[in-house]
């Protein structure tokens, strides 16, 4: 794994967005489309701000882009205001050249659960699976909405959401009966199959979990763990998010060689 840690918010939403933009660029290299595995949450509006900036700027086309969502709730409507679909065309679709229709999302309304989540998964292999996965992070160390006891081979399936998970949610919602009770979400085995994953943390609250991620045991009971076991994942986080890592200085030593060794 390799942990990047930086000083502002700022600085991990411009090193995400430079990876993507890598992503995108290795992809056209090998004249594929790009696919790239996107995710919600406050963590990564700053990552799609700086694409959308990036986009205006004239140096970054989603063009050829292709895109998969990890999750969506169950029980709201896509133009429903919290609904991931809303939030994605909010937040980056609207404002870039991505086609409409090479953007996904899990459906999840007013249909079939399982088959929609099964055919999730055949419509991410058919686009030759995904280039790079960004991921955040839950405070209980849930990645997607692959809760706590999450198998480490789950695939794209229908999951009930914990009430941690519904409690932190809740700020964006009315209330806390409003947030769903469930969602699909990708599985981890799913998640796993990127090519690369790029996990970003920002504040105190996600330090347990990052902890947790980076240098715990490998289990269900901390379903972000189970990157340990993929060979390309980065961890960016700021200051407070490593708060509770023990291993900084060697974090830090590796991205000065790293840095030394490219210069060369
Ligand atoms: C939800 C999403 C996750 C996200 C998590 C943390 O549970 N399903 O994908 O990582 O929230 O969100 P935030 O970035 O708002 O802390």
């Amino acid at each position: 794994m390799r942990v990047v840690i930086l000083d502002s918010t700022e600085a991990v939403s411009r090193f995400a967005a430079d990876q993507v933009a890598g992503a995108i660029d290795r992809a056209r290299e090998t004249r594929k489309p790009p696919v790239l595995g996107l995710a919600t949450g406050g963590t990564p509006l700053g990552l799609y701000n700086e694409l959308v900036q990036r986009y205006r700027d004239g140096i970054l086309s989603f063009a050829d882009v292709f895109s998969f969502n990890l999750d969506e709730y169950v029980g709201l409507p896509p133009e429903h205001d919290q609904s991931y679909h809303y939030y994605m065309k909010e937040s980056l679709f609207r404002h870039i050249d991505i086609r409409t229709e090479n953007t996904s999302v899990p459906q999840t309304w007013n249909c079939d659960l399982p088959a929609s989540a099964k055919a999730y998964e055949t419509k991410i292999s058919h686009a030759g699976g995904i280039d790079l996965q960004v991921l955040g992070i839950g405070t209980d160390g849930h990645i997607g909405f692959n809760e706590v006891g999450s198998s480490l081979a789950s695939r794209t399936r229908l999951k009930t959401l914990t009430r941690q998970t519904r409690s932190d949610n809740a700020r964006y919602f009315a209330s806390i009966d409003e947030v769903p009770i469930a969602a699909i979400t990708m599985g981890i085995a799913t998640i796993l199959e990127a090519r690369s994953i790029l996990l970003l943390a920002t504040g105190a609250n996600k330090a347990k979990a990052v902890a947790g991620c980076v240098e715990g045991a490998v289990s269900s009971g901390l379903p972000a763990s189970a990157l340990q076991l993929h060979p390309n994942v980065t961890i960016v986080v700021d200051r407070p998010a490593a708060s509770l890592l023990q291993h900084t200085e060697y974090y830090e030593d590796s991205e000065r060689v790293r840095a030394k060794l490219q210069s060369v």
